[in-house]
């Protein structure tokens, strides 16, 4: 995606070197600020403090995390410890866990002399799968935002939670890019961005990468969505995934799950968008097997934001004293999903609906 007319992945080697650049999403939308990564650390810290989000990404991260510590040492020891490392950072989304498994088998054949090297090739080639699997998922689920601007004069109304775009990913989004995609090929849309309390990810990260690309939007209050369909104001709601079970429950960005009650009694579309790498095929029951990340107290007393001076500034939005909680993900059940956006295609939130989409997938989990 472009920002200031220059494409930017989220992440990126530096030229011929180890380090990996990331752009520090904690300052979005008001600075554009880059960081380079260097150490197992490094790469722990910019996850768990959110620096890079959004389940792909954290993927990714942890991928290249897993070179640094290589680098430093490349026993088996060392790779089981930085894996151990990387995986506690963030425990709800599944693609950390997958990135994790599939550079482990990578490179535990491979003589701890080449393991390093190993270890940026698949780590490049992971950060490049997944810029083409989020390109595969706009290609499939902008079908159906075409389908219902068929039926339509006026601009598809889709509704967004969270920030599910390039800014998630390595590139395109999950979530977003059907409507990238459904806009570049001359789709009219416009956007309802929920601003996604406690971390506002939807107001300062959504509304940020839908502005540089031009795609109309607006910024509404969480609780808006059920107001606006009720009057017909959305035409389809399409939102991300954290872990999905083989039945298709999906764990996102808590607050997904009322929007979906909302869509269901307003007979308003609900589609998840999804890699396959966001599937947890070992686990049917999200609400009882998904652990969902508590995050500190203080996202939900807190605010940051712009001062008229220009500074940035973290204030305090409760009484002294109060008490909050902090759960970052809800489950919403598959019985409110009406489908699926995925890599290979668009399909119904079932067992059987992902099985066919990813036959084998399943049976090997369980093997
Ligand atoms: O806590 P975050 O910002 O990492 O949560 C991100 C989300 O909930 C996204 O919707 C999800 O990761 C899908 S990413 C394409």
């Amino acid at each position: 995606m472009k920002i200031g007319g220059v494409h930017y992945r989220t992440i990126w080697r530096g030229e011929g070197g180890t380090a990996v650049c990331i752009i520090d999403q904690t300052k979005l939308p008001h600075e554009f600020e880059t960081v380079w990564l260097e150490t197992l650390g490094d790469a722990a810290q910019a996850i768990a403090t959110m620096q890079v989000r959004g389940a792909p990404l954290i993927g990714i991260t942890a991928a290249y995390g897993l070179c640094f510590a290589l680098g430093e040492d490349a026993s088996d020891k060392a790779l089981d410890g930085a894996c151990e490392t990387l995986a506690a950072t963030r425990p709800t989304a599944v693609n950390l866990r997958w990135a994790l498994n599939e550079m482990r088998l990578a490179l535990k054949p491979v003589a701890p002399a080449e393991r390093a090297a190993a270890a940026y090739a698949k780590a490049d080639r992971l950060a490049d799968q997944d810029v083409e699997t989020c390109r595969l998922i706009g290609h499939h689920g902008q079908k159906v935002i075409a389908e219902i601007a068929a039926r339509k004069t006026s601009p598809v109304n889709i509704l967004t939670h969270c920030n599910a775009g390039w800014l998630a990913c390595v590139d395109w989004g999950t979530a977003l890019s059907p409507i990238y995609q459904a806009h570049d090929a001359g789709v009219q849309v416009h956007v309802w961005v929920d601003e996604t309390r406690p971390r506002n990810q939807g107001a300062a990260l959504t509304a940020f990468e839908l502005g540089a690309h031009g795609v109309p939007h607006t910024v509404i209050a969480d609780n808006a969505g059920g107001h606006l369909m009720q009057h017909g104001q959305v035409d389809l709601c399409i939102v991300g995934c954290d872990r999905m079970t083989a039945t298709g429950d999906a764990a996102n960005k808590i607050g997904t799950y009322l929007k979906a009650l909302a869509a269901k009694d307003n007979g308003v579309p609900f589609y998840v968008a999804l890699p396959a790498s966001t599937v947890d095929w070992t686990i049917s029951d999200g609400v009882r097997e998904i652990t969902i990340e508590e995050r500190s107290a203080a996202e939900v007393t807190h605010m940051t934001g712009l001062t008229e001076n220009g500074e940035i500034v973290t204030v305090q939005v409760t009484a002294p004293g109060s008490h909050a909680a902090n759960p970052a993900f809800d489950v919403t059940p598959a019985r409110l999903v009406t489908g699926l956006m995925t890599e290979r295609g668009v399909a119904p939130a079932t067992r059987e609906g992902l099985a066919q989409l990813f036959p084998g997938m399943a049976g090997d989990a369980a093997a």
